[in-house]
């Protein structure tokens, strides 16, 4: 009996989580009865509660929601959305497009918020043992590039000279900061960076998607892996709905290019066995 005992603890100590706990006739999401929540909190608020164990007051949640609606979509020229119209032209299900999709959001593309994240957090950590913003600047990005190589996580695009998306959101960092919802370091810190880019560039490199809702996970106290997957929730609704316009139309097999266009061979010339 008590051997018995402790293997039904031993196994309920196996899955153990604080997150929700579910008894016949009961679903409470940390600590919440489930239905106290449909219907009562936004889908964005369930994602933070989910996440960070405690819903977000009323500025958190609009700061938060920005970036998930920011993130959604780049086109199909984004590398995640063409791949998720090619992989349904071949046959795969919603599931599968979407999966195909999501792992191409990685430190280049979609994924450099959580890089942006730790860039910013080393340069903070300098700020909080007195360096000046400059020299915390300059000492972080060196020591990133050191580490990483030239490209800094955040800034630049392919596309855009200047980032609407980054524009809008921190004009709402800013104002969040006027109405003292937000300290504002990490936006004054990212900017640093983006001064230093130009500087050395001697054109602008300007902050992009990541970089501007890494600052605004920053400010709300996300630890750095989370933006990359808070970015991959908002951009699955992207790639769902490129999945599923595609899978209304009869092209197969999608490649990157229209096969009427040639790619450039680079190897050797047509030979022959001896
Ligand atoms: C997005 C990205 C791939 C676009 O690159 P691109 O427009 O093809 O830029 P290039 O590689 O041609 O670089 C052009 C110049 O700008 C510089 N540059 C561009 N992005 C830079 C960055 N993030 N950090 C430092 N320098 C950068 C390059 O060093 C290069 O300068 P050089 O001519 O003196 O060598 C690139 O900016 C990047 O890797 N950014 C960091 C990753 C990131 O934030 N990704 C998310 C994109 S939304």
């Amino acid at each position: 009996m008590t051997q018995a005992f402790d293997a039904a603890k031993l196994a309920a100590d196996y899955w153990s989580t604080s997150i929700i706990d579910i008894h016949p006739g009961s679903i409470n999401v940390r600590g919440f009865p489930i239905q106290e929540l449909i219907g009562n909190i936004g889908f964005p608020q369930m994602i933070w509660l989910m996440l960070r164990g405690e819903l977000p007051n009323a500025a958190q949640a609009r700061l938060f929601e920005a970036t998930l609606v920011a993130s959604v979509d780049h086109g199909p020229h984004a590398p995640s959305i063409a791949i998720s119209r090619m992989a349904t032209s071949c046959g795969l299900p919603l599931n599968g497009a979407m999966a195909s999709a999501l792992n191409a959001l990685d430190d280049n593309h979609g994924g450099a918020g959580q890089q942006a994240v730790e860039l910013y957090d080393v340069i903070d950590a300098r700020m909080q043992t007195g360096s000046t913003l400059e020299n915390a600047v300059e000492q972080g990005v060196a020591a990133f590039i050191e580490a990483n190589g030239k490209y800094l996580p955040g800034f630049g695009h392919r596309f855009h000279p200047v980032d609407p998306r980054a524009t809008r959101l921190l004009a709402m960092v800013d104002e969040s900061v006027e109405q003292h919802h937000i300290s504002g370091r990490y936006a004054a810190i990212a900017r640093g960076v983006e001064a230093l880019l130009k500087q050395r560039k001697n054109k602008p490199v300007p902050m992009n998607i990541d970089g501007a809702t890494a600052v605004i996970y920053a400010e709300l106290g996300f630890a750095p892996e989370l933006a990359r997957g808070v970015f991959c929730l908002s951009r699955a609704v992207g790639i769902l709905s490129h999945a599923w316009e595609q899978r209304g139309r009869s092209e197969r097999n999608k490649g990157p290019m229209p096969r009427q266009m040639a790619y450039t061979y680079t190897g050797e010339a047509e030979r022959h066995l001896p």
